[in-house]
């Protein structure tokens, strides 16, 4: 008997960047968008087929199935956002100024502002108003077309405020549609109480925090960075936090060349993310491991710093992907889709090559490459329909929307103009 399907998308233009769920595109195979002309058919949260509307017709009952007429429009997997800190309260324009006036932003946090500032704010704030600030945003991401986010927490930086962060993320997951998944980054900076005893800070982390999130947290982040985490102090922390189940990712090399990358190769984390200042040898030293590297150009953008070296990367095999780093202070966007403009004129990619850095690149880069990030039967259905019949279209008509709707495990969530159906 045939299945029968809920959902049935039709005359779509699809990018189905199918094939590649076992492994991240590299090399030459960095932007296969699997081009195809046909339709999607859903059953449940799941992809039941993709193809030729006639083959599906052949293998699925249709018959019953609500149907989406995409008028020729470009579909693509559900975009991805594998490194954010969108969990948090509050904001940060006050230090803008500073920053327009050439104060580097490592300055700003070794005064006691930048993330310490967020930290004093997040630990006064109550769950109910991490969680309303945090759903805005969510929201707005969802509009973009982005329908799994990793976050971080890390503006709480003791055990119950770090706690309180990760349960914002679970509660967030039952009631908006979004898929947040949890990054513990307890060691995101040295909290005031701890200044000049980051060993002890370490030692804290490890002994008290990682027992308690246990559970809450899929990946461990640490940032590795002179002046907040050494090598060694990173490398203490990700260990013990994969004897308790969470996997390392590291911010590396974001504002110098402290062996960040090597570090994660080492670990053989998910992903090295930053490397705006890797070098020859931590390049070489990715390229030759699973390692995902997430680059996040906004980020340089914002610092009105150097970019990633992308293109050496690239050369080297170094398998690419992209984010929005959202966050108060060095990165405060939700739009993934202007991340992907300055991945083409920043780091040179191709419009298809960053349209595969936010989809099975991205699912990679956050240990998900089975179930999301292309359009294939059994994958999560999770579709974005853009308002355009070609990927160059989307980072070259750059700063505005342009999503058409947007179609969370199965569901219409968002619709142009018509604004979103409820949760
Ligand atoms: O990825 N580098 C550390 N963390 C963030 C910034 C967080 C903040 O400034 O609030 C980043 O750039
Ligand atoms: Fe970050």
């Amino acid at each position: 008997m045939k299945s029968k399907a809920d959902l049935l998308v039709v005359n779509a233009r699809l990018a189905t960047l199918a094939g590649f769920s076992s492994a991240p595109q590299r090399g030459t195979d960095f932007g296969r968008l699997q081009m195809l002309d046909g339709a999607v058919a859903v059953v449940g949260d799941k992809i039941l087929a993709v193809g030729k509307l006639s083959d599906i017709q052949a293998q699925a009952d249709v018959s019953a199935a609500r149907v989406v007429d995409a008028q020729g429009r470009l579909v693509t997997p559900g975009l991805i956002d594998p490194h954010t800190h969108v969990v948090h309260y509050g904001s940060r324009e006050q230090e803008y100024g500073m920053r327009l006036a050439g104060k580097p932003y490592i300055e700003i946090l070794k005064a006691g502002g930048g993330i310490l500032n967020s930290v004093r704010r997040n630990r006064e704030a109550t769950l109910a108003e991490v969680v309303a600030q945090t759903h805005k945003s969510l929201r707005r991401m969802l509009a973009f077309g982005v329908t799994t986010v990793e976050s971080k927490s890390g503006y709480g930086l003791d055990t119950e405020s770090e706690v309180k962060m990760l349960e914002a993320m679970q509660v967030l997951n039952h009631v908006q549609p979004v898929d947040l998944v949890p990054t513990f980054m307890g060691a995101h900076a040295i909290p005031e109480e701890y200044q000049g005893r980051s060993d002890e800070f370490v030692t804290l982390l490890v002994e008290e925090m990682l027992p308690k999130v246990q559970g809450l947290a899929r990946f461990c982040d640490v940032f590795c960075e002179d002046h907040v985490f050494s090598v060694q102090q990173s490398r203490t922390i990700l260990q013990a936090a994969r004897r308790l189940g969470m996997e390392p990712k590291l911010h590396a090399d974001e504002l110098a060349p402290t062996g960040g990358a090597q570090l994660a190769a080492e670990l053989g984390a998910v992903s090295a993310d930053h490397l705006l200042c890797v070098d020859e040898e931590g390049i070489q030293a990715l390229a030759q491991s699973d390692c995902i590297a997430v680059l996040l150009p906004g980020t340089s953008f914002n610092l009105m710093a150097d970019y990633a070296p992308a293109q050496k990367m690239l050369k080297a095999g170094v398998a690419i992907a992209l984010s929005t780093d959202y966050n108060p202070g060095s990165c405060p966007t939700e739009n993934l889709q202007l991340i992907m403009t300055l991945g083409c004129l920043k780091l040179g990619l191709t419009p298809a090559q960053v349209l595969a850095a936010v989809t099975i690149n991205a699912a990679h880069a956050l240990d998900l490459g089975d179930r999301i990030g292309s359009l294939e039967a059994g994958k999560q259905a999770d579709l974005v329909i853009f308002d355009t019949d070609n990927v160059d279209y989307i980072p070259y008509h750059y700063g505005i929307n342009h999503t058409y709707s947007v179609i969370k495990s199965g569901r219409i969530v968002y619709q142009k103009e018509e604004g979103f159906y409820e949760d």
